[in-house]
């Protein structure tokens, strides 16, 4: 049997770049996400999925509290993706010198992003590697029609440091990855 085709048609898609911010107990954080999805086509009842790996602080932000804001990126948000998805906001305060206000959700949201969504969990999946969170959308704001960031972009402008950086952090997730998805189906 062969999975490799797993990895070579999800690398012909493009995904969008998306910032999920969350808090709890006064404590904020936030990281890069592209496991992000609609999840309702019900206009008033806007549904979200994301995925969030459990050894990332901001997964223990939303477990925690059960909200989260997501901020779809544009090109000029390019460092965003550096400070928020090369490092892990247990080691520094990701939000230092950017404008942060409170949502209805009290997590950050930064009002320079494309938009924002601000969701309450509904459901949880655990995974193993990740938790898969259903949750509704319950206020959000548009506030630019610029095309959104991709990674097929991101890609393309990275310079050679981060995009080295971005190499070396995935291989260490996988590999945290793929042992708690051994561990969990073993259990
Ligand atoms: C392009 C890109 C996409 C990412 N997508 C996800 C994702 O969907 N889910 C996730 O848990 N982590 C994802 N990450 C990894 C986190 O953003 C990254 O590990 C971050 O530094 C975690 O920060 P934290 O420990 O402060 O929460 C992604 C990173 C990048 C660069």
């Amino acid at each position: 049997m062969d999975v490799s085709a797993a990895t070579s048609l999800f690398a012909r898609l493009d995904r969008e770049i998306w910032l999920l911010t969350s808090q709890a107990d006064g404590r904020r954080g936030g990281l890069i996400a592209t496991f992000v999805n609609q999840a309702s086509i019900v206009p008033e009842m806007p549904r979200v999925v994301v995925g969030l790996a459990k050894q990332h602080h901001t997964w223990e932000l939303v477990q925690a509290s059960g909200v989260f804001a997501l901020h779809l990126l544009g090109q000029r948000h390019l460092e965003w993706v550096w400070r928020f998805g090369l490092s892990s906001a247990r080691r520094e305060d990701k939000f230092a010198g950017l404008e942060a206000r409170p949502g209805v959700t009290n997590c950050p949201l930064l009002p320079d992003a494309l938009g924002w969504l601000e969701c309450r969990v509904e459901a949880a999946l655990d995974t193993g590697d990740r938790t898969v969170y259903l949750a509704e959308v319950i206020d959000g704001r548009v506030v630019s029609d610029d095309p959104p960031l991709t990674v097929a972009r991101m890609l393309q402008l990275a310079p050679a440091d981060k995009l080295a950086d971005l190499k070396r952090q995935m291989n260490e997730d996988a590999a945290v990855d793929a042992a708690a998805i051994r561990r969990w189906r073993q259990s």
